[in-house]
């Protein structure tokens, strides 16, 4: 496999986070959601590269549809003793038509994965739907339901079962909002420890991710880089694009790096936890090098906290119920 002589990180230099329970969680995760640009395979060998070069944290989900793919990068770099299990932290997610099945979800994802154990499983959405992978953004679940508390304890119950078990060591939400969390921070046995939301410069959900940290949960941020490559369908014109800010602009050219690296070191140093995704090793490593030099000064982070522009990329149309706009997924 080709690495174009991109440089390994070592993996002691990248900063770790640490959890409720004591456990660490590398600053930087490679996500592994291809949308419609990049196959299993073509992701898998990108995890199994990011992993000799340095990465230990991947961020997986049963509906990106290649875990299988991953399991096998994942299981050849720990026979070849490149990594030992314990050393990496492996996260999937159970889907919107699952929420009734999450302990058969998590098994399959397990499987798929050749793992024992995950270090963390997330609630994907709060929302239970159906639809088929890559519909249009016009089109809609008929049994598509609003946030319903009652049910979502009931998957969450299933979910805690999962960590007495020993299936999952950890547990947690995603695209979730403060009133959702609360609710489930007052009736949940187990705490979530992370809870992964959108985050960029463009995006900075300064509430959600206070409320987050003050209770102990450590934020992951999705489309970190503002997701620039997405697909035409999932943008809207009034969607910005982080990395043409020509506040990240300025300062990726002071530091002599790529403005997508700038989200980056922001992210990391603002404590979120940035999944970045890219099949390229010189992204994907300038992505994790990112953390370990040259971090941005107080000045730069407080220019990039003024450029919030409040503007939510992945609004999730599709899961919206009878009557619902996308608005009412984020409202309560
Ligand atoms: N929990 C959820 O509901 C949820 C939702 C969305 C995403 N996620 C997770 O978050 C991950 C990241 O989100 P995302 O892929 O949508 O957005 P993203 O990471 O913000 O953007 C990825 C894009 O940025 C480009 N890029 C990456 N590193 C770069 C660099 N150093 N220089 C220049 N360009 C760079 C890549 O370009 P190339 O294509 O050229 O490599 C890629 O197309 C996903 O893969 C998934 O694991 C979770």
């Amino acid at each position: 496999m080709q690495t174009n002589q991109v440089l390994p990180v070592d993996p002691a230099k990248v900063s770790k986070k640490t959890l409720y329970t004591g456990a660490k969680i590398p600053a930087v995760g490679l996500g592994t959601f291809g949308s419609d640009n990049y196959n299993a395979n073509t992701i898998a060998d990108a995890v199994e590269q990011a992993i000799r070069l340095g990465y230990r944290h991947i961020d997986c989900a049963s509906v990106y549809g290649n875990e299988k793919e991953i399991g096998a990068a994942i299981a050849k770099v720990i026979k070849e003793g490149v990594v030992t299990r314990e050393e990496l932290w492996i996260t999937s997610k159970v889907w919107n038509d699952s929420h009734r099945r999450v302990a058969e979800s998590a098994r399959k994802s397990l499987k798929d994965l050749q793992l024992d154990y995950l270090d963390l499983y997330l609630v994907h959405w709060p929302f239970p739907n159906f639809h088929a992978p890559k519909v249009d953004v016009d089109s809609r679940d008929p049994n598509a339901k609003p946030y319903i508390h009652e049910d979502y304890m009931q998957t969450w119950r299933a979910m805690e079962k999962l960590v007495d078990e020993g299936l999952v060591r950890h547990i947690g939400t995603s695209n979730m909002t403060v009133s959702k969390l609360e609710l489930l921070l007052r009736d949940c046995r187990i705490k979530p420890a992370c809870n992964e939301m959108e985050m960029h410069p463009h995006f900075q959900q300064q509430a959600l991710f206070d409320f987050v940290t003050q209770n102990g949960i450590v934020a992951i941020g999705y489309c970190p880089i503002g997701s620039p490559n997405r697909p035409e369908r999932d943008k809207t014109a009034d969607d910005t694009v982080p990395i043409e800010d020509p506040v990240i602009v300025a300062i990726a050219q002071a530091h002599g790096i790529h403005p997508a690296v700038v989200c980056i070191k922001w992210a990391v140093q603002n404590g979120q936890i940035p999944i970045p995704f890219s099949v390229k090793p010189e992204k994907y490593m300038s992505n994790l090098r990112a953390t370990t030099e040259d971090p941005l000064t107080e000045y730069e982070m407080k220019a990039i906290q003024a450029i919030d522009r409040n503007c939510r990329f992945i609004k999730g149309q599709v899961f919206t119920w009878e009557g619902a706009t996308w608005e009412d997924l984020w409202k309560d």
